[in-house]
Parts: structure tokens; sequence; C-alpha cells
């Protein structure tokens, strides 16, 4: 899928389909207030020919409502974009996405009448974004199909009458724009592959061929015999009943022009290629989907490979904690006490609380590196649909400012994230009598803070760290038209790239 941009534009690029786009206004009728399509900025023979339409009466230009009709020989699709002061960037987002997956199957080559799909008057967000929304719902995960779902569509037109002088920055600003969605679909593939496909092993290898050919990453991959070194006794316990290696993935991305005031983030994902629950077992329709597990690894791969790929100047370090929660005769037991990294001792009253002891361990390494702040992603608690639903991130964190940066990102990149407390009650509930920590609380209340209250243990002394639960945002986001009804939903990778963006 390729977008031409083509500023100073006469008439509509010469395609199967040419896009344009109404508001809905109302106007007088015999004192009564109708709705009526706005038209604004349409050539005046193409309106002529809608107006003339029989069915161009019923259409009122609401939001989600399609029409099409021939004109000059081409094919016009006109959609519906509602009242003109609720159109936002998240509008234009969700219509570019609703128009590819109307086309995707079928049309070769689209041509958009930007000018009248422009949001809060800026052209060059309103391309980067159209072509973002475009980008992210041409996704398919057709690998294990025998009739795939090819995408047909190969070239889209930005057509739009402003000045060719801009063109530059607004071409600069979609290709980047695709970058980040390209990187979500990354994120996506690895999420939605099967356990017996993605183990640590060949997920670890995965990573490092993407990331191979991206300027200023180093690798770096520690196997059991690293983590034994390191003494990490969390992570280990994990990935004692499984058949493969526990990987950690460390990767750092340097800018071209780094000097020693360069900021440096660290994000850790979870990467549970696929959660059994271990001993305490997790009942059979629970497990269904456990291969999800490792989409806050993916999330944070995602956003890293973004991040390198755009060149920010930012250094940026990557750890991906892989492995799976499987049984043998090895595997851990509840009741278990393991020395973390840190040297912090943890009681292991359910095995099914293991990502935690994966991210502590990692947390911990992570912290070595001193970077100015941490974040980690992962699908943590089952409690996190509890306290808010399958769409809304949780937050938690121990810096104010980090916080409210992440909010700030997820606000400009429309993604909903909302804060959850850690209280000095529930850091208290995760301490055992006979360990310094237990893994789970004493009941079933607040469960997704306590992790978070766990996870802190493991964050180096003064060191900046906020984490993010994406156990319901992870997958699935039917609300949102670009992203699969099932599946990976590559959610939270663009607020990461943009709180990098944002950062100073
Ligand atoms: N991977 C799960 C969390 C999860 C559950 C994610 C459902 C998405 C959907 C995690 O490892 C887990 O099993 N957590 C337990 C923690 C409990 C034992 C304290 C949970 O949420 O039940
Ligand atoms: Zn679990
Ligand atoms: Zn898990």
């Amino acid at each position: 899928m390729e977008i031409k941009l083509n500023l100073g534009a006469v008439a509509p690029s010469l395609a199967d389909v040419v896009v344009m786009g109404t508001f809905c206004s109302t106007e007088k009728k015999k004192s009564k207030e109708v709705k009526v399509p706005a038209l604004s900025g349409w050539p005046k023979d193409c309106k002529d020919t809608f107006l003339s339409l029989g069915a161009a009466k019923n259409f009122t230009g609401d939001k989600d409502s399609q029409m099409s009709f021939d004109w000059q020989g081409q094919r016009v699709l006109v959609l519906g974009l509602g009242n003109k002061a609720d159109y936002d960037f998240e509008a234009l987002r969700r219509t570019a996405a609703t128009l590819m997956m109307s086309l995707k199957l079928t049309t070769e080559k689209i041509a958009i009448t930007m000018d009248h799909f422009v949001a809060k008057g800026n052209l060059e967000n309103s391309c980067a974004i159209f072509a973002e929304g475009l980008l992210m719902a041409s996704y398919e995960f057709d690998k294990y199909l025998s009739q795939k779902k090819t995408l047909k569509t190969k070239t889209i037109y930005f057509d739009s009458k402003a000045k060719k002088t801009g063109a530059k920055k607004v071409q600069k600003a979609i290709d980047d724009a695709l970058i980040v969605a390209e990187s979500i679909n990354v994120a996506r593939d690895f999420v939605n592959e099967p356990p017996n496909v993605l183990n640590s092993e060949t997920y670890a290898k995965e990573v490092l061929k993407d990331v191979k050919n991206i300027k200023g990453v180093k690798t770096k991959v520690l196997g059991k015999a690293e983590l034994k070194k390191h003494k990490m006794g969390m992570f280990l316990s994990v990935n004692a009943g499984s058949a493969f290696e526990p990987q950690l993935v460390h990767l750092t991305y340097t800018p071209s022009k780094a000097t020693k005031n360069t900021k440096h983030i660290a994000f850790v994902g979870k990467g549970l290629t696929f959660d059994t629950g271990g001993y305490s077992l997790k009942p059979g329709a629970s497990m269904v989907n456990m291969k999800f597990d490792m989409a806050g690894s993916a999330t944070v791969y995602g956003a890293f490979r973004a991040i390198a790929m755009l060149g920010l100047p930012v250094k940026v370090s990557c750890f991906l904690g892989m492995t799976d929660n499987a049984i043998n005769s090895l595997a851990t037991m509840p009741d278990s006490i393991v020395t973390a990294m840190n040297g912090k001792t943890v009681e292991i009253l359910n095995t099914d609380a293991e990502g935690r002891l994966v991210l502590g361990d990692v947390l911990t390494y992570a912290s070595e590196q001193k970077p100015d702040a941490i974040i980690d992603a992962a699908t943590l608690t089952g409690a996190c649909l509890v306290a808010l639903g399958t769409e809304v991130c949780g937050l938690m964190g121990n810096d104010k400012k980090l916080i409210d940066s992440l909010k700030k990102a997820a606000a400009h990149t429309d993604e909903y994230i909302w804060e959850l407390p850690i209280m000095k009650e529930w850091r208290d509930d995760m301490k055992s009598n006979i360990a310094d920590l237990k893994n789970i609380g004493s009941n079933r209340w607040a469960g997704t803070p306590k992790a978070a209250a766990f996870l802190e243990n493991f964050v180096g002394e003064d060191i900046a760290w906020a984490h993010l639960d994406i156990a319901g945002c992870g997958e699935g986001q039917a609300h949102l038209p670009y992203c699969p009804n099932k599946g990976a939903s590559g959610i939270m990778v663009r607020t990461l790239v943009e709180l990098v963006k944002a950062t100073k």
C-alpha cells in the first residue's frame, strides 16, 4: 500500500474510487430545521451531479453514512462526517479506518479529497492521522488461512488544493505515521502467533531478525545460563517447568547525535508466550487465548522499533522477558520461596501470578542501566478488566511527572488510560511473614495496583517508573475501526512513541 501526496490538486487523481466527505448541517425548510449535507469545498459540477440524484435527498451527511454515485466517469464515494463541531483527529482516524475496511479487499486505487477531511484546520496532522488509520485498518492475520484476505489496495492518493510548497513537511508526517502504524502491525503479528509456533526461543529470534537493519540499534540476548549468573531467581522460577530457554532480549537504540545530556528511557515488557497458570492451573476457559500474555513485550517492542526507525533524539533501551508458564515435574510449586536478582525473597503463593515475577527481575536488570525513566507494559491482571473494562489501559507508578506525561501522550494519541493509586496498605499486603514479599495479596481486592505495589520493589532507587496494565486493551478493541475485532490491538504503541517524541 503506497500513499501518494498530491498537493496543488485541481481535480481528484484518477482512481477506481474517489472519496469525498461532507459534514451534516441544518437548514430551515418551511420553518422546520432539517439536516442537509454541507458539501463545502466540492467541485461545483460534482455538487450539481450529486444534488440531481434522487438518492441524495435522503443523504444528510450523518456520521458513518455513505453514498456513492458516478461523476465524470469516476466512482465517487461520499462519507458523512456528522456534526462539524464534533469532528476531531480521532473522528478522522476512525473515518480513514472505516474507509479502508470497506475498500481493502476490492479496490486498487483510491483518491481521497483530503480537504474534505481536515480536522482542526491542520492538513499536515490530518494527512498523517489519515495514513495511520488506513494502515492500521489494512491489517489482517491471514497467515494460517487457506483463503488469504489479500490486500487489493495498492495506491492511495491524498489530493489537496493546498500549496505544493508544503509538500515536504506533509510527506514527512505521513512517512512517520506509516512507520508507527507498520510497527503496530508487527507487534500484532507477534501477539497473534500461536504458542506452538511462538515460544521464547523463536520469539527472541524473530525480534532480532526484525530489528537487524535498524540504524543505531544494538542487541543482546540472555539465556538460562546468563539469568542464573545474574541470580534472577524469580524469572527462572517461572521458566522452571518450560521446555524452552527463558530469553531476556535487551535492545538499545542510541540516536546518532547522542550527548551526555541525551535522555534515556527504558521499556520493559512481559513476554509470556503462554500462561497456563502453572501448578495454580487456570481453568480451561480462562486458559484459552493466553498466547496473548506476551502482548506487553510486543507493545514495547513495537514502540521501540518505531522510535529507532524515526531516529528520535532519545536513547531508548528495551527489555523483553520471554518464557512460557508451563508445567512439568520441575515446575515451581506454590509455597516455594525464591530470591530475586535484587536479593529480596519472595513467597510464591500462586504460580499464576507469574508476570510480576518475570517483570520484577527484568526491572532490576533494566535499573542497572540507570535510565531516567522505566515504563513497563504487561497483561498483568484480570482485575484490570474488572476495574477499567476492556477498553482502558491501567496506569500506575512512582513518579507524578512521568505519569502525567503518559496521560498527556495518551490524550494526544486518543488512547484511553486511567491512573490507579498504589496505597501504603496494599504495599503492606504484599509482604509475607516468612519472606520479604509474597506474589499475591491476601484477598482479591485491588488486584491491579497490588501487582504494581509488588513490582515497585524491583525498581532501582530514584528511578521514575510507570506500569501499564494492558490486560484489557491489548486485544479485541471492536469499538475501534482501526483495530481488528478480535486478536491483538496494538494499543499503547502510539502512546509510548508519543511520550518519547515529547521527551526533551
Ligand atoms: N496473564 C494473567 C492476567 C490476565 C488475565 C490477562 C486475564 C488477561 C486476561 C496473569 O498472569 C494472571 O494470571 N494473573 C492472575 C493474578 C492472580 C493470581 C493474583 C489473575 O489476574 O487472576
Ligand atoms: Zn498468570
Ligand atoms: Zn500471565
